[in-house]
């Protein structure tokens, strides 16, 4: 084996910490109604143990604009500040409603990729979405119309449409959606929150979903793009304004609502590492449990170059960690 093909370090192994430290630190939120509480612990704890990896890392995706939380802000500097340089998504909690209201469905999550090659989103907060797993990565087009669609999507699965699955986040503003999926004659899972989760579903046959539709938020957009690259799937993305101002803002900074944001856009790189844990069990992972001095975890370890995928059960001694961690689980 020459250096040059010797497996290189697989920065994800050091993510799955990050995002089980975030869940665990917000997973004691569960029910307790504080959606800024709960984000708060995951946004602290993911900081402490993001700056102990060795890495360059900026934020390109960043949370806190849309829900005032408090932020892991965009530009900001993370890690040892050796190389190498990567551009960080972090979503400290999809689902913090869910979360703070008991519900299921909640992950922690974040990934890395080469320096410029995430998507940065500006205030664009919102975009549309298709997403599909390996079957049908290459057969969808956000511009089509929703029917042309899932035709496609059945035809490379083998299936007939009444055979598909569409999960779309159950919003007001997909009424229209959900009837065109129906008159189609497509099943769908309505989900309360999550489409980061709902995107993976889409890789996982035994989750039964095949595709993602619908409006969601755009730094999620970047963080299943990067989940899926790994997974073998595909997303595409066009940005969405919810009104004028949305437009506005983002024309002036040069955004374009017509582009359609392929895989490439959205992250130029296989080179990418992600994380998820969850922190209220859901279809995907299940959330934290606690017990007498200890928590079990579950997470997803992915890397892009490889395509390896781990699913990762932890138990974390959480007395012990107490004595040697600044993170209050
Ligand atoms: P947060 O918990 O980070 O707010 O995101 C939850 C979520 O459901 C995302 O998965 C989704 O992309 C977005 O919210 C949709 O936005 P909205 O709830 O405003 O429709």
């Amino acid at each position: 084996m020459t250096v040059e093909n010797r497996p290189t370090r697989n920065l994800a192994l050091e993510l799955v910490r990050v995002t089980e430290a975030a869940a665990l630190a917000a997973g004691r939120f569960m029910g307790r109604g504080d959606k800024v509480a709960a984000d708060r612990a995951a946004v602290n704890a993911m900081r402490l143990v993001l700056n102990t990896i060795q890495m360059n890392g900026v934020v390109v995706i960043g949370e806190g604009e849309k829900d005032e939380a408090p932020m892991l802000y965009n530009g900001e500097k993370l890690g040892t500040g050796e190389p190498p340089d990567v551009d960080i998504a972090i979503d400290p909690i999809d689902g913090t409603r869910p979360l703070a209201y008991g519900l299921p469905g909640s992950i922690s999550t974040v990934a890395l990729a080469p320096r410029g090659t995430m998507f940065n989103p500006g205030p664009i907060v919102y975009m549309h979405k298709i997403a599909v797993g390996p079957q049908a990565k290459g057969v969808i087009d956000i511009n089509a119309p929703v029917e042309e669609n899932l035709i496609n999507i059945a035809r490379a699965k083998g299936e007939q449409v009444k055979d598909l699955m569409v999960v779309i986040l159950d919003r007001p503003r997909h009424q229209e959606l959900i009837a065109e999926v129906r008159r189609c004659g497509a099943r769908i899972r309505l989900i309360p929150d999550g489409d980061v989760a709902g995107a993976m579903m889409t890789c996982i046959p035994e989750s039964g979903v095949d595709v993602l539709l619908g409006i969601g938020g755009t730094p999620e957009g970047v963080l299943a793009a990067c989940a899926l690259r790994s997974m073998g799937g595909e997303i595409q993305g066009k940005l969405y304004a919810r009104h004028e101002q949305d437009y506005r803002a983002g024309r002036e900074k040069g955004y374009d609502f017509d582009r359609v944001l392929t895989m490439d856009d959205l992250v130029a790189s296989e080179d990418v590492f992600f994380a998820a844990t969850g922190v209220t069990s859901g279809e995907l992972l299940k959330g934290v449990d606690y017990f007498a001095d200890g928590a079990r975890t579950e997470s997803l370890v992915m890397r892009g170059l490889t395509g390896t995928v781990r699913h990762i059960i932890a138990t974390h001694r959480l007395r012990k960690l107490d004595m040697i961690s600044a993170i209050q689980y």
